[in-house]
């Protein structure tokens, strides 16, 4: 059993991931800055509140503890976001990023599960999408991510550093016990608002285009259960504690859901009606984004158990309805 500093484990993914990480038998230390994560998300592992640009607090989280790896969530996410204030991404999600690199190498870390996302491939010429394609990402958020897979594969030339990426297609869904879940402020992810409209008569979701060239002109996206990617980074974790290298996978279930297909499944889920309009394109989004994901499931013996859109709808019902922060 290890002991795993968890970068943003305050934060949706990071919060279930830290959890299970507890479950399995590890131990954690959790730093988040707490911009957008919670602190009633951390429990049973020490949180210490610090940006990764801050030196000195890296500093003193590893001269404090002795680590056998870092699982790397804290960024930002936001895709619109990222195309208004692109500095954020490159100065915090690529700079944040190496400080913590550096703080690993001094203190001899060499272990990283990394948080990157589809994203790094923008509009794919092909779905599904094998890792293998061209990594073209069409906004900054996605380039940040690119950056650091590229960083990776640089460091584990130059420093030994081993590392996964797990490129996460659309993390959804609420942690199974009730206890963790998603609460961004601003809200702006679909399944979320979805569920507001189906719980208030007053508000109507807007459906960013039905024009696109798919089966009902609206995106579609491959949804990934909050617990199932929490498996893929515990079979990761494994991976690099036994030793092995640099590896890439995509994180997906290999099904993909038109927003009309999540509005349905909402429905039947909540018994109520999701009022909507629809409004124009949103910019950057690509009309499909599917995993392959076959590379995860073969060498990670890694397979999704929670995200079919009953589970995925249903456990986010429940936070929504119940949330705990
Ligand atoms: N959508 C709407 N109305 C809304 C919100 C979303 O129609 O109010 C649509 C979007 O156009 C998209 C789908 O619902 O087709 C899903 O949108 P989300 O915002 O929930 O998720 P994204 O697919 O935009 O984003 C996800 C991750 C990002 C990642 C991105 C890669 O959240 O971190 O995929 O494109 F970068």
């Amino acid at each position: 059993m290890a002991h795993i500093l968890v970068t943003g484990g305050a934060g949706y993914v990071g919060a279930v991931v830290t959890a299970r990480l507890q479950q399995a038998g590890h131990s954690a230390t959790v730093v988040d800055n707490l911009s957008t994560g919670h602190r009633a998300a951390v429990s049973g592992a020490r949180l210490v509140e610090a940006d990764l640009e801050d030196d000195a607090a890296l500093e003193g989280i590893f001269s404090a503890e002795s680590f056998a790896g870092v699982v790397h969530f804290a960024s930002h996410c936001r895709v619109e976001e990222s195309i208004v204030h692109p500095v954020k991404y490159f100065r915090d999600n690529v700079g944040g990023s190496l400080k913590l690199f550096d703080a690993m190498l001094r203190h001899g870390v060499k272990a990283l599960v990394f948080s990157s996302s589809c994203a790094v491939y923008g509009e794919p010429s092909q779905v599904p999408i094998t890792e293998d394609q061209p990594l073209d990402p069409i906004n900054p958020y996605g380039e940040s991510k690119l950056f650091v897979e590229r960083i990776l594969k640089a460091y584990q030339r130059a420093y030994g550093m081993r590392s996964v990426s797990l490129r996460y297609f659309n993390a959804c869904g609420a942690a199974v016990d009730g206890r963790l879940g998603e609460s961004h402020h601003p809200e702006t992810h679909l399944i979320p608002l979805v569920l507001r409209a189906a719980a208030d008569g007053d508000y109507a979701l807007t459906l960013f285009g039905n024009d696109y060239p798919t089966p009902d002109g609206t995106c579609v996206r491959d949804y990934i259960h909050v617990e199932d990617l929490a498996t893929a980074h515990l079979a990761a974790l494994k991976r690099l504690l036994e030793g092995m290298g640099r590896e890439v996978y995509n994180i997906g279930t290999g099904n993909g859901l038109s927003v009309r297909q999540i509005i349905e499944s909402a429905q039947r889920v909540t018994g109520s009606r999701v009022r909507h309009t629809v409004g124009p394109r949103r910019d950057g989004d690509p009309p499909v984004l599917v995993a392959d994901a076959s590379r995860a499931k073969s060498a990670l013996g890694w397979t999704p158990r929670y995200s079919d859109p009953a589970t995925i709808l249903g456990t986010a019902w429940n936070w929504f309805r119940n949330p705990r922060y």
